[in-house]
């Protein structure tokens, strides 16, 4: 059997969970991937205590790991943007494979890296970015290839999953959140997890090798999940829905939607169960129909299970010298199409919206017929004598699919009526049809 070397860069969460289970799994990884996969060098600002590394040869310089000759492939286990890209870019011009965790900077600078990489005849794989151990851009790239892909959404955010979860029973978000720290769930900053960019980053990708379009997150939309209230997911409860944080993109004839916000999903629907930190993706293509991919998105070596499956898929093609590769976006280039993302304006979606009502006759006429002017049916409606405060009650309206643009405008009139009070509530609803 021939030997395949392998050099890692970041000895961290997932570097050591990777090394780990290469080591404890080499006999039945190299049985699988016909050839023995060697770690041969290892660069991290830090050595690590727990984790022996024999002989193999460790620096704290990572470009140590792209300059040696005997590696294979690097893996790009530092995350970050700059480094990592002037890293990723080093290894691909020295001719080595690369396999990465870091969504970030494929979602970023992964047009960038590709077009490089396809110069240089070398794979840049990156499955363990998407959704941690669940292997589903695996499935997109090569086991839904006969499909043209719709829709993909997923609750792609551990984090922000739990919280919601958490919510659920009453608690406030702040309270979670700092809970979610304390149990090392979430960062100290927890930006990228709560506003939905760490989302983003990851259905970005999700969406270019669904629908074959080129990586686009700077227009990408973002909605975190800071203002939800223990009230509307209560709320949403009552009326069948469940509220969870969803990476949305939509391919629709004149461009893509691509978006990340809280959404209502149907209590029934399988993402509704979907608890947690786990993560989940639904995926909807013609011919299959919707799949769905559920498992852990985040952790040592439920991580490093995906970041090997790279490394056993590039290590096959080192060792057999093949000139098979599995497009970087599941599209060779050329096949890549220009589609836009559509500004949030012109997406589809259902909405909850909460009006703060006066507690008079009429209001509710009013309000259904500024809905009715802008073509907005209503799904259903609830207002409860019970929740009358201060002379205000809410009334909480579901309605049917409409064009955002259309909501807005709503929304502006609801608010403008001198029988509202304060701003409307609006979140998106899915059903997934
Ligand atoms: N954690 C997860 O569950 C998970 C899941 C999916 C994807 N990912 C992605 O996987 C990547 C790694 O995440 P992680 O959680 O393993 O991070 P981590 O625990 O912080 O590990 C990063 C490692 O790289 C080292 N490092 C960073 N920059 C370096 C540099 N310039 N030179 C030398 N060493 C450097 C760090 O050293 P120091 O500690 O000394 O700074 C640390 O050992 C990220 O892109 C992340 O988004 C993580």
């Amino acid at each position: 059997m021939k030997d395949v070397n392998v050099g890692i860069c970041g000895l961290g969460t997932v570097g050591g969970g990777t090394f780990n289970v290469l080591t404890r799994n080499a006999a039945l990884i190299a049985g699988r991937a016909g050839c023995n996969i060697r770690i041969t060098r290892v660069a991290s600002r830090r050595n690590r205590d727990d984790i022996d590394l024999g002989n193999i040869a460790f620096s704290t310089e990572i470009f140590d790991v792209v300059n040696d000759p005997a590696v294979d492939v690097v893996v790009e286990l530092i995350g970050g943007y700059e480094t990592a890209r002037e890293l990723v870019l080093a290894a691909v011009r020295n001719g080595k494979h690369v396999v990465t965790a870091n969504k970030a900077l494929i979602a970023v600078h992964g047009n960038e890296i590709f077009a490089a990489a396809e110069k240089a005849g070398v794979v840049v794989a990156y499955e363990a970015g998407i959704a941690g151990g669940i292997p589903v851009m695996k499935a997109i790239r090569e086991g839904l290839a006969a499909n043209r892909i719709d829709w993909i959404a997923g609750i792609i955010n551990g984090t922000g999953n739990y919280i919601l979860t958490e919510m659920r029973a009453g608690r406030e978000f702040t309270e979670v959140l700092k809970e979610a720290q304390d149990l090392g769930y979430a960062e100290a900053d927890p930006t990228f997890d709560v506003e939905g960019i760490d989302a983003a980053h990851k259905l970005t990708i999700l969406a270019s090798a669904g629908f074959g379009v080129p990586l686009q997150f700077d227009k990408a939309y973002t909605e975190g999940i800071a203002s939800i209230t223990p009230y509307d997911i209560a709320h949403a409860e009552q009326l069948g829905y469940r509220i969870k944080h969803l990476g949305i993109a939509r391919r629709r004839d004149e461009g893509i939607e691509l978006r990340v916000h809280p959404t209502l999903v149907p209590k029934s629907h399988l993402i509704a169960q979907v608890d947690g930190v786990l993560n989940a993706v639904l995926v909807d293509g013609d011919a299959v129909g919707q799949t769905m991919y559920y498992g852990p998105g985040a952790g040592d070596e439920a991580t490093a299970s995906a970041v090997i499956a790279d490394i056993i898929d590039v290590a096959r093609i080192v060792a057999s010298e093949s000139k098979l590769r599995v497009p970087y976006l599941g599209f060779v280039p050329d096949a890549l199409e220009n589609l836009d993302v559509l500004s949030m304006e012109d997406i589809q979606s259902a909405y909850y919206l909460r009006i703060t009502a006066l507690d008079r006759p009429g209001v509710l006429a009013k309000i259904a017929s500024i809905l009715s002017e802008h073509g907005i049916n209503i799904e259903s409606i609830m207002q409860k004598e019970s929740e009358v405060k201060d002379g205000r009650i809410p009334v909480i309206i579901l309605t049917h699919t409409v064009q955002e643009r259309q909501i807005n405008r709503a929304i502006e009139e609801l608010e403008f009526l001198s029988d509202t009070d304060g701003p409307v509530v609006r979140i998106r609803a899915e059903n997934f049809n």
